[in-house]
């Protein structure tokens, strides 16, 4: 017994998805049937996989689909959701281009699993800037109720996909070399190597990209909060995978920097977070070379290591002095993993729990 599971897309969050499932022991009734643009075998999830030239007749049966595609209008998604969904499956979508549709549900199984009824039979996965924040902030939302949040991002190049990877590779082994470092503008517009570059998809009227203004859609949708003033500047650095993110959050009610600590701190208040903000332990301290006295904080080197790559770090967690009822924040997330892949299958992990499959599962 089990289920029925298809994978739309193999850049680096169909890999993920596929290494999730078999991670954390999805019941599976076989093994899950891949599709992409064109047919062939691939090494994916570290096994040699047959990826399927996408059609309709593959959805037959198929209980689940996760959506890992291109988004736009010849993307994964808008092409094969409506096919997948009239075959019976449930959809469940990495991409961006159902998210803001009223009656599709924007999911973070931490935050609002809730928004998913049996009759829903397409759900959103949020942005990965958007999700690892609002695992972050929903707790202390719940406690204080939160006015505004200003969000610095800093982005790795995985956020754009597999090419981008490629391309930050090749230009450090370029540098390396001393060789000329080439760039393709259609990646990124500038050389992401030994650079920061503060534009991640398009700019809109208003100044703003068009992944700044997710963060504000979405936030706001997750949280139920549409008035929640939400003010972004999203980054992207030369690191290969996992997010950082600089969060300032301002409350209606007081809440201290200690309080947010404490909350953030306990499991059941605040699941899926670890927080890395006590005194630093140094391995190397000797009696001569004492531990040195910082703080421990996250990074995206700390969001690979196996026991975080499903969680998102919280550390620097400090009062705002400048303003009332006000704190700041660092929080670390790997984006192909709990910014995309554990997402949508912890969704679906939550469906099975609430008798989606009934007889099946
Ligand atoms: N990367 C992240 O951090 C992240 C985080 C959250 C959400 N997402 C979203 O997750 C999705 C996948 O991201 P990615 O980085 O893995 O993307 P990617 O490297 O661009 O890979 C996209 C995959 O989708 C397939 N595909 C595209 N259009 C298709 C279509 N019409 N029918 C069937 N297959 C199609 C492609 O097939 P071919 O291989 O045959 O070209 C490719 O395998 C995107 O929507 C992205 O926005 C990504």
């Amino acid at each position: 017994m089990g289920l029925n599971v298809a994978i739309v897309g193999v850049g680096p969050v169909g890999d993920r998805i596929l290494r999730c499932l078999k991670e954390r022991s999805f019941p599976l009734a076989a093994q899950p049937v891949v599709m992409a643009t064109t047919a062939r075998t691939e090494v994916l999830g570290d096994e040699e996989v047959q990826v399927h030239k996408t059609a309709p007749e593959l959805f037959e049966g198929i209980d689940v689909v996760f959506f890992a595609g291109r988004e736009g209008a010849k993307g994964a998604s808008r092409e094969w959701a409506d096919v997948a969904i009239k075959a019976g499956a449930y959809c469940i979508d990495n991409g961006s281009d159902f998210r803001m549709y009223p009656d599709v549900p924007l999911v973070v199984p931490e935050v609002n699993m809730d928004a998913v009824t049996p009759n829903t039979k397409l759900i959103a996965s949020p942005n990965c800037s958007t999700i690892q924040m609002v695992v972050a902030v929903a707790p202390l939302h719940r406690a204080a109720g939160i006015k505004r949040i200003v969000v610095s991002t800093y982005q790795s190049v995985s956020g754009w996909g597999l090419k981008a990877m490629e391309e930050l590779e090749q230009q450090l082994c370029c540098l390396a070399r001393g060789e000329e470092v080439p760039f393709d503008p259609c990646v990124f517009t500038r050389r992401i190597c030994l650079d920061c570059i503060p534009h991640i998809d398009r700019f809109t009227a208003s100044g703003y990209t068009k992944e700044e203004l997710k963060m504000v859609n979405e936030t706001r949708k997750i949280l139920d909060s549409p008035e929640m003033q939400v003010s972004p500047t999203a980054v992207r650095v030369p690191v290969m995978i996992g997010h950082a993110e600089s969060v300032n959050v301002e409350f209606r009610r007081p809440l201290s920097a200690a309080e947010a600590r404490a909350i953030l701190s306990d499991p059941v208040q605040s699941p899926g977070i670890v927080v890395m903000d006590g005194p630093a332990v140094d391995p190397h301290a000797t009696a001569s070379r004492k531990a040195p006295d910082e703080l421990q904080y996250p990074t995206q080197v700390d969001i690979l290591q196996d026991e975080y790559k499903d969680l998102v770090l919280v550390g620097r967690i400090r009062d705002d002095e400048t303003v009332d009822h006000a704190i700041n924040l660092w929080v670390v997330a790997d984006n192909l993993r709990k910014g995309a892949a554990t997402n949508v299958v912890q969704i679906a992990e939550k469906m099975i729990e609430r008798g989606f499959w009934p007889g099946k599962v």
